[in-house]
């Protein structure tokens, strides 16, 4: 209360600009989330850029990282190339979606942009050994193997992570590349189950979000409005991007998965969770990588992750436009 004893006064809560690790499988969508986080110098603080094997094979995924740091202006960012296969299982190509090149949309050319020697699991190690508790976000929106080496090879590492937000899983959406799993998990289910596990914070991006937020034409002549090159190539990449799920679903406009979870950081009002728990299937053939999602809470299973389920998707796209007009400025 003030001086007066009635009323309160508007506290400004601090902006703290937030540290993040983006760990990623570029992917047209990835790319997109990249650049949002490039986007937000005031709220983010990229640490790094690690990157997985997933859509594309790893020498591409980095490579595709590499490119968005040029298109963005950003060559300073250490981009580090990460595990090139799973934990236990042999890799799941996904060029039928992203193309042979995981970026098709965008011409391919070299970057200046460097890859750093060191491998991404020990640049994770080690930033989170050096960083102080609780200040560093993981956004992973690839497969999550990179991450899940870590914490396999440093368990104490996960002192420094404030919070981890993922894209990956599926509850009532089903599955994208099996009838019951999503892509990221299906891919890696034993790394995404350390994750989830992990004892940390988690807000889970899955398709049951992703697939409300549609790159419809509109949405994408939108952002080719915005006028410049990083918006540019973000609406040439989600023209080719959304060819596969346009025919798939019937709907016009692929889900723009990855960025979600950037955007979470950036406005959470324009979306819904629910803290439940979330399982991953690692062992059935016929359901590998299913994400049961305890959303009615039935199971006594630990609450592990924010489920997100709902989003405003033109405050989402209001966001992404607003945010990409940030690289002509
Ligand atoms: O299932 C969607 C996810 O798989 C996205 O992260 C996309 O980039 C692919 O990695
Ligand atoms: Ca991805």
């Amino acid at each position: 209360p003030d001086e007066r004893g009635a009323g309160w006064i508007a506290v400004d809560v601090l902006a703290v600009r937030r540290k993040v690790i983006i760990d990623c499988d570029p992917g047209q969508d990835d790319a997109v989330a990249l650049f949002l986080a490039m986007s937000a110098p005031d709220e983010l603080e990229v640490l790094g850029v690690t990157t997985v094997a997933g859509n594309v094979p790893l020498e591409l995924t980095q490579r595709n990282a590499r490119m968005m740091c040029d298109i963005a202006g950003r060559t300073d960012l250490p981009v580090y190339a990460g595990c090139d296969k799973p934990l236990e299982l042999e890799a799941i190509p996904a060029e039928y979606i992203h193309g042979n090149t995981g970026i098709d949309g965008v011409d391919v050319f070299e970057p200046q942009t460097p890859l750093q020697d060191v491998p991404a699991v020990d640049y994770i190690v080690d930033t989170l050994r050096k960083a102080e508790k609780g200040t560093v976000t993981l956004i992973p929106t690839g497969p999550m193997t990179n991450i899940a080496t870590a914490i396999q090879r440093d368990p104490a590492i996960l002192d420094a992570v404030e919070r981890i937000v993922s894209m990956g899983g599926a509850m009532r959406e089903g599955g994208n590349r099996s009838p019951s799993a999503e892509f990221n998990v299906l891919v890696d289910p034993h790394a995404a189950d350390i994750v989830y596990n992990c004892g940390r914070p988690v807000t889970a991006m899955g398709l049951d979000v992703t697939h409300q937020v549609l790159s419809t034409r509109e949405r994408v002549a939108r952002i080719r409005d915005v006028g410049n090159a990083v918006a540019e190539a973000t609406a040439d990449m989600l023209s080719f991007f959304h060819r596969y799920d346009t025919k798939k679903y019937g709907s016009e406009g692929a889900p723009l998965h990855d960025p979600c979870t950037v955007a979470w950081l950036l406005r959470p009002d324009l979306f819904e969770t629910k803290l439940c728990n979330l399982s991953v299937e690692t062992r059935s053939e016929l359901t590998l990588g299913h994400t049961a999602v305890d959303f009615w809470h039935v199971t006594d299973r630990p609450h592990n992750v924010e489920w997100t389920f709902a989003v405003d998707a033109e405050g989402f796209y209001d966001l992404l436009v607003e945010r990409l007009a940030w690289f002509g400025s």
